[in-house]
């Protein structure tokens, strides 16, 4: 049995306490046979500038460049609103998905029964909704250059963002969104602003031809984002796999994250391209909720994106597909009883705390393993 190795970052907010009942979780498995899981922590964000004066310390770079997967779990908060730009909590998060190329950024959006009435939608629009947004995690307006604001002059200043694609990122997101279609309903909405921007043109174009070329058995369709954004909180079941850009998979992901009743729900796995001599991948799961800093240290957060974020870890780092179905559905069991933090109990339904969430997550995993 081979050994892996997590590297984890829960970083500010409540990235500690939901991460401390992720730990939880591995601890029960590493209890069971067939699994051996070694686990370090290291800081991130906010706390690493309080630490070392920066988001993420070389150490703790070289730590997730080994690690086989890394569980990070959220950064920022208001105390360091003031930090430098380049030093800011979010920089950390950004350093790592660029160094360790993680491209590729699946964000599924499950309604579970449970919950479908805790959406602000009506529950015959959620129920049974289950679909995954494909986000470009590594190229666009967040990274390209020049990126900055310069002083003209007549003294007044100029701020420059850059949307930048090239063939080759666009095409390895399209093949990642087609693969994964083929795993599911078999068709993908590509979304892109191409009625107004040369990168959606590029966009357009290049994934029209990797399906065309490679993936003629899936379908595809075409929509400009904004309409998507409507789409998507008007009848969701309609989609599939969405592929989307950085800036527009930002936005869409918490979009489609709030369908399912909550932010508190949702996991991702950021992915590299897998290494040409072992077939590895570098990985990152994450809840894409983020700090929470107003219930910070109460142990009001919920943590099951966070949980859920280690069964993709199992399923796409590890390969334990039976492991991550028992997480995944121990998650269901534990709802199924009713049990729930505040961000998701209804009106008058008890909630329980962030540790007890957790206790409870194990214990489903217990009965369930017999
Ligand atoms: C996300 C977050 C990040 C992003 C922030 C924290 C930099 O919103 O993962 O969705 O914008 O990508
Ligand atoms: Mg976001």
């Amino acid at each position: 049995m081979s050994t892996h190795k997590i590297l984890m970052l829960p970083g500010d907010g409540i990235g500690p306490e939901v991460m401390a009942e992720t730990g939880r979780v591995i601890d029960w498995l590493n209890g069971q046979t067939g699994h051996s899981f070694e686990t370090e922590s290291d800081l991130v964000g906010g706390s690493a500038y309080d630490a070392h004066g920066e988001a993420i310390s070389e150490s703790a770079m070289d730590k997730a460049m080994a690690a086989d997967a890394v569980l990070f779990g959220a950064v920022g908060g208001p105390k360091w609103d003031a930090v430098p730009y380049e030093k800011r909590p979010e920089a950390g998060l950004l350093r790592l998905r660029k160094d360790l190329d993680l491209f590729a950024n699946l964000r599924p959006a499950i309604c579970y029964p449970a919950l479908a009435s805790s959406s602000s939608l009506r529950p015959e629009v959620i129920e049974g909704l289950d679909i995954l947004i494909l986000r470009e995690l590594t190229g666009g307006v967040y990274f390209g250059e020049p990126k900055e604001i310069v002083t003209l002059e007549n003294g007044e200043k100029r701020a420059v963002d850059t949307q930048l694609y090239t063939t080759h990122e666009i095409e390895r997101i399209a093949r990642v969104a087609f693969e994964i279609a083929r795993t599911r309903g078999n068709r993908v909405t590509s979304m892109e602003k191409r009625n107004v921007m040369r990168s959606g043109v590029l966009w357009h174009e290049v994934v029209s031809a990797v399906h065309k070329s490679e993936y003629s058995d899936v379908k595809l369709d075409h929509m400009l984002a904004d309409a998507g954004g409507m789409q998507l909180v008007r009848w969701p079941k309609q989609f599939d796999v969405i592929v989307t850009d950085n800036l527009f998979g930002d936005m869409l992901s918490d979009v489609a994250a709030m369908l399912t009743g909550s932010l508190g729900m949702l996991p991702s796995a950021s992915l590299g391209a897998p290494d040409e001599a072992t077939g590895k991948r570098k990985a990152m799961y994450e809840p894409v909720h983020g700090s929470a800093p107003d219930i910070a240290g109460q142990g009001k957060a919920n943590p099951i994106a966070m949980i859920a974020s280690l069964a993709m870890c199992l399923r796409y780092s590890f390969g334990q597909g039976e492991a991550a179905d028992l997480v995944e559905g121990a998650i269901a069991d534990v709802l199924a009883d009713g049990i729930v933090t505040a961000d998701i109990a209804a009106k008058g339904q008890n909630a329980v705390s962030t540790g007890e969430m957790g206790q409870a997550i194990v214990k489903a995993m217990g009965k369930r393993a017999g």
